[in-house]
Order: structure tokens, then sequence, then C-alpha cells
């Protein structure tokens, strides 16, 4: 979010879009179900050997030599829903193996890496979340080069108790960390003061998205404020996403700078920046702890990020392509179990045209991330059908990162409202606010939507917590009619967030 900031009107019209957070998630009681890739029902194309240890089971596959050569399992889970798909692997020869990955004869990744491991003997698993059926659902590992592909061990398919997905019910409390500092005061519904994780807690939030740029003036947002704010957000209970701006400052569609200290540098040395900092920080955040369970790749990358070099121009995905690929490759480096989200808020115009972009470079990622707000993002309806699509074109799930709805069109500070005329059907009212947000939440949810986060419910107008980051104590609050708290840090009383 917060393209607006600085867009006139007729930008703001022009660009198509907004911003803010999303999630996903493997559940809290995670259920775990192995298929060894050398017996039954599992097939596969080449040989059963053992002649490479510290396999599971009895062996593992080695596949033919070929193009095509495969190994499908055949995985049984109770409830449709998403599921990690763990696949252990070793690929000691000395080029990469990549897969096409089907699910139930669709591909849904192509170019999956059995990267080299090193050894016949070095394991490594590679993971991927795909949304299964209840019942039978086969997996098939298909090479794409002529080595086949790697030594293939197992399949671990992950799930909740239930077989399904738990949904990310979430929320990016981005400045609440300087909220915090500030001594701002948060109360329930009732006006009992509270600690505002617990507040959003007990109104059904179970994720936390925070945005991180690199070298802000404000010294919020940043590496160091993100690792402190991670271990409140972990401590409450909360499952955290860690969403990549790569800028200084705000990124959205109608923008993308570059952080300052990567000014001067062309599209590979920016594959490279973007590596090594994505892997800091969600290591750094690995090694206190808490680790990241979901980050993204990009604020509302609608063209693309980094701009120029990682700008989107005449359809050209290439260089996008890679620096994705490079944030991809850091997280799973990172944490194979880390979600990998690409966001756009493309969901009145061009979502096919920008996935299929980088689908087409071999871009790999976990879930797809949209942007909806009805004053800008057109009908409901509309977005439930782009959430279906995106869902079953690219097998992947699929969230609203960012949403939020006026409650008033009274402004709290001296900085105009960004948002002041609301959508038909829904009164500007905490009712209306209510009213809009639950039908967000079922709409996409019964389009087949994973998670919702709720953009900065939290930021109502506190002198000092300002929305521009090269000036926070002086810069208002455009936000603040969009909060879920009212001027005086109450909680709307009709506000959830729907299991
Ligand atoms: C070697 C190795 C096999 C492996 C094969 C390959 O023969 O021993 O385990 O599958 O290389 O290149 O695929």
């Amino acid at each position: 979010m917060k393209w607006y900031s600085k867009a006139s009107a007729a930008m703001v019209a022009a660009t198509t879009l907004s911003g803010i957070a999303a999630i996903v998630a493997i559940p809290a009681h995670a259920a775990t179900t192995r298929y060894e890739a050398e017996s039954a029902p599992a097939t596969c194309g080449g040989s059963v050997a053992s002649n490479h240890s510290g396999f599971s089971g009895s062996g593992f596959c080695d596949t033919t030599n070929a193009v095509g050569a495969a190994v499908q399992f055949t995985a049984n889970v109770p409830a449709a829903g998403t599921a990690r798909l763990d696949i252990r692997y070793a690929n000691g020869s000395t080029a990469n193996r990549p897969a096409d990955v089907s699910v139930n004869g669709t591909v849904v990744q192509s170019g999956f890496g059995f990267d080299v491991t090193g050894a016949w003997t070095s394991w490594a698993t590679r993971s991927i979340t795909v949304q299964l059926n209840a019942g039978s659902n086969t997996v098939r590992l298909a090479a794409t080069t002529a080595g086949g592909l790697g030594n293939i061990d197992y399949l671990d398919v992950v799930t909740d108790d239930t077989g399904g997905s738990s949904i990310m019910q979430g929320a990016d409390v981005s400045t609440l960390q300087r909220a915090a500092d500030l001594g701002t005061r948060f109360s329930y519904a009732d006006g009992t003061q509270g600690d505002p994780l617990d507040i959003l807690k007990s109104v059904g939030v179970n994720y936390a998205r925070l945005r991180i740029w690199n070298n802000p003036r404000s010294g919020y947002n940043n590496k160091d404020k993100v690792l402190q704010y991670a271990r409140t957000v972990k401590a409450k209970g909360l499952k955290l996403m860690v969403d990549f701006h790569y800028s200084d400052t705000w990124a959205d569609p109608g923008k993308q700078f570059k952080p300052a200290a990567w000014a001067s540098h062309g599209i590979s040395q920016l594959q490279t920046d973007v590596y090594n900092y994505t892997y800091d920080v969600c290591n750094s955040l690995k090694a206190q702890g808490t680790t990241p369970d979901s980050v993204q790749i990009g604020n509302e990358i609608n063209t693309g990020m980094l701009w120029e070099d990682g700008r989107v121009v005449n359809n050209n995905f290439t260089n996008l392509g890679l620096l994705l690929k490079a944030g991809y490759n850091a997280t799973k480096a990172c944490d194979s179990g880390t979600q990998v989200i690409i966001h756009t808020a493309r969901v009145e115009s061009g979502a096919r045209w920008f996935y299929d972009g980088i689908r087409a470079q071999g871009v790999q990622w976990d879930i797809t991330a949209l942007s909806y707000y009805c004053m800008w993002h057109g009908s409901m309806s509309n977005m439930a059908s782009v959430v279906s699509d995106m869902r079953s074109r690219y097998g992947k799930p699929v969230i609203i990162a960012e949403t939020a709805y006026p409650y008033t069109t009274t402004n709290a500070d001296s900085t105009a409202n960004v948002v002041t005329s609301g959508c038909s059907g829904y009164p500007i009212s905490p009712a209306g606010q209510q009213a809009n947000f639950a039908a967000v939440q079922n709409t996409a949810r019964n389009a087949g939507a994973i998670g919702i986060f709720y953009w900065e419910p939290t930021w109502y107008a506190v002198p000092g917590n300002g929305w521009n980051p090269a000036d926070i104590n002086n810069s208002g609050n455009e936000w603040d009619n969009m909060a879920i708290f009212d001027r005086t840090g109450r909680l709307n009383p009709n506000i959830r967030w729907l299991p």
C-alpha cells in the first residue's frame, strides 16, 4: 500500500492499484504422510536402487537419464485443501535437473529445480505448495532435461489435522512497532485497554505481515526493527509474513525505486543484491528463532520491481524473472518451509498477463497474492472470478494480500485521507466497514482463497507515526479512516476475521 501518497488523483486513477498484505500457511497441527519413491503406490520410471547411502525406506528411484523420465506418487488426503509437498532427492551430477511437477494431470510448476547437491549421498529437500483434492491425488515429477531427474527418495505431504489448510487471517501491522514506541493506546470495543496484538487475536487474527525497507530514514521497518518486532509477533503465537519492498521507501505499482545503496547496480548485480539481502534477513530471523512463515518477493509488482532494470517493458519479463528467481532461491536456501508469495494489485485487469509472464520465465512461487480494495479494483464478483482463475490456472493457493474499508469520512489529522468515498452497498460507518470486510472475506474464500489480510488496521492517527519514512515525525496519516480502531484507539465493535 501507500502508492497513493505522492500520486496525484489522476495518476492514481491511471495506475490501477493499491497495496498491502498477504499470507499462507501450513497449520498449527501439521500432519505429514510419507510416500517412498521405491515402493507402491509410487511408480519409478527407471530402476529402484540402494547404492548410495542416506536414503529413507528401502531405497530410492534412479530415473532413466532422459527427458520425460518420471516418478509418480499417489497421495491421499482426507479433505481438499492446501498441502506442502516436500521432495527429498540427491543430484551428484554437475548439472541441475529440473522437472515439471503435475498434480492430477495439470502441470503446476515447470522448471522445478533438482539442483546439484554435490554427491549422490547428499540428500536435499525441495518444497512446493499445491492444492489437493479429497481422496487420491497423483503427483508426477517429469524431467525436462536429458539427465533425467535426481535420485528421488520420497515425497512428504504436509497438511493440517484435517488434511486441509488453515486460513490466513492476516493483518499488516507494519506501523505498530512505532505506535508502541510512541506509547499509543489501544482498547477493546468495550473500552478496556489492551495489547493491540491481543486485541487483534481476539477478533480472529492469526497472521501478521511486516513490510521491510532496506534503509528508510525513519529507522523503522528496516532489518533491525523487523527482527525485533518479529519476536513480539511470534511470542503472541502469530504467524509471520515479511513483505520485501526492495526499496528505501514505498514500492507499489506507481513506483519501485531502488534502494540508494543499489542505485548504480545493473541487472546482474541486482540479482546478487536481492539474493543476499533476502537471505540475510530471512536467515537472521531464523537464527533468532522467528523464521518467517512466508515472504513476499516485492510489493505490488504489477510491472516489475527495482525499476528501471527490473521493470516489465514491452511485455519483456526477462529481468523481472531473474530477480524473482533470486528471491525465491534465497528464501528456500534460508528455509525450505518458508512460502514465497508473488503479490500484485492486478485484480481488475492483467493478472493473467503478469503471472503468465513470470511463469514463462521459469519463476517459481508458492502463493499468488492480490490486493483488493473495492474502491479501486472492481466488483466483488470480478474479484471472485480472478481468484478462482488464478487458483486453477497456476495450481497454487491464492490470497488477498491487502484490503481495507473506511469507517468514517472524518479526517483525524491534518493530512487528507486518501479514500473519502466507499462502494455501493456499504455505508461509510463502523457497520459498513465490517460488512465490507466480511463480504471480501466470504467472496474470496468462496472462490477458493486461503487467506485475507487487512492492511494497517491499527494505524490510527498519532503524531509521530506518519506515512513518510523520510519524515515520520511530521508527515501525517492518510489511512486513519481505514483503520479498525477509532481516533481514540478503540476497536470497531463489529469487525471480525472469519475462520
Ligand atoms: C550415477 C549414480 C546414479 C545416478 C546416475 C545419474 O550412475 O550412481 O545413482 O542416478 O549417475 O546420473 O542419474
